[in-house]
């Protein structure tokens, strides 16, 4: 299964959670055959490539994603950019099997979704929305959520993401929080998110 990774912005954790899903799908089965392909030319997803040895990266331009020997693999997720153009999201969209949007829990982050859903809606293309960094003290953030839940049901996954201060470790580190901290909330949250992801195929 090819999954786009696409959020409004930077920072709404696409790499984090490219490299955590990852992560998790193998640790559900280590003989899985995961590609991680970074198609942002100023993206962080590279410095992650020591850090998961039995994990596939490649940093490639979106023209060539159509050459991707997609039968090599089980899993392949593609890291956009914040703020992608339209022609970059065209050809990642043509070649995915399913679009995960990132949602921070915020006015902002929530107005920001509603049109990237209807960009998806326009392809014809199954896609989901994961909330990340979610922090539960905070009304606005459960206010958001909330909004969510409402707005798109059928497509909002049951898995949000909290917020943790041990993944920004772990990025430094350059590995997944399985490796930094395999009992945290961040573990468990992208556990439980592998667990939902295979249940589209
Ligand atoms: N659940 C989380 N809790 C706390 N920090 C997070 C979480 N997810 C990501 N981060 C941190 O937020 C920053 C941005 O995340 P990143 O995955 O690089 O976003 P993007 O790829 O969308 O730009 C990074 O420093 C990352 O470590
Ligand atoms: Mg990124």
């Amino acid at each position: 299964m090819i999954i786009a990774l696409v959020g409004w912005r930077g920072g709404t954790a696409k790499t984090t959670t490219a490299v955590n899903l990852a992560a998790a799908l193998l640790e559900q089965d280590s003989m899985r055959r995961i590609l991680l392909i970074d198609v942002d030319v100023r993206g962080s997803l590279m410095d992650f490539q020591a850090g998961l040895p039995a994990v596939e990266f490649a940093r490639i331009s979106h023209e060539l994603l159509k050459k991707l020997p997609r039968d090599q693999y089980d899993d392949v997720l593609i890291d956009c950019p914040g703020s992608p153009d339209a022609i970059l999201m065209d050809s990642v969209f043509s070649i995915s099997d399913q679009v995960l949007f990132f949602m921070r829990p915020t006015y902002a982050g929530y107005v920001a979704t509603c049109g990237l859903i209807e960009s998806a809606q326009a392809h014809k293309i199954p896609y989901h929305v994961v909330v990340t960094r979610f922090e539960m003290r905070k009304e606005k953030h459960r206010k958001w959520r909330a909004e969510a839940w409402q707005s798109f049901p059928d497509n909002i996954c049951a898995t949000t993401v909290r917020h943790l201060a041990k993944f920004e470790d772990a990025e430094d580190e350059g590995k997944s929080i399985f490796d930094v901290a395999p009992q945290s909330t961040g573990a468990i949250d992208y556990r439980k998110l592998a667990k939902e992801v295979d249940s589209w195929r």
